[in-house]
């Protein structure tokens, strides 16, 4: 079992996204790797809500159906996931305040770590942005989940 942990600032927009996608590519294309996969934000703002209406009508065009609930990250789950990967390097750095060991910070990595087109990109917040930014942040987060199933696939 491989479980993965997508962090972003509210948990309404990119990372419950971002575990949509994983989820839906899984289920497609990687049946036979066990993973679990959550996401969370820094902040509780949004705690309990479903994601941003905006970011569920842009992912319902691609056939994804977002029904996770917000929750805020707890410094205790470092040691219930194996990657930890932040929308962007703010994320990054308030995850680096609650690790505690070298293995936790090990952990953390941006989404796009293991993304052939947008490596080490920051997903960029759409929250104040129009359609488009809904659409690039999911095009950043289809090419980043693939990469990351690549990844977990060749260590399996
Ligand atoms: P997210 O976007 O981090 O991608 O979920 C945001 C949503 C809400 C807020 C910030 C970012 N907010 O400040 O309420």
């Amino acid at each position: 079992m491989v479980a993965i942990l997508f962090v972003c600032l509210g948990n309404i927009c990119r990372s419950p996204a971002a575990e949509g996608i994983l989820r839906s590519l899984a289920a497609r294309e990687y049946s036979d790797v066990a993973l679990h996969i959550e996401s969370c934000g820094i902040g509780s703002w949004h705690v309990g809500q479903l994601p941003d209406e905006r970011m569920r009508h842009t992912a319902k065009k691609r056939g994804l159906t977002l029904t996770s609930r917000a929750q805020q990250f707890k410094p205790e789950w470092f040691d219930r996931f194996d990657y930890i990967l932040a929308a962007d390097h703010e994320v990054i750095n308030e995850l680096h305040q609650f690790a505690k060991t070298s293995e936790q910070k090990s952990k953390i990595h941006l989404i796009t770590a293991f993304s052939p087109c947008y490596k080490d990109q920051e997903i960029p917040d759409p929250y104040y942005q129009g359609e488009a930014g809904f659409e690039h942040v999911l095009d950043m987060l289809e090419d980043s989940c693939a990469g990351l199933l690549e990844k977990i696939k060749s260590k399996s």
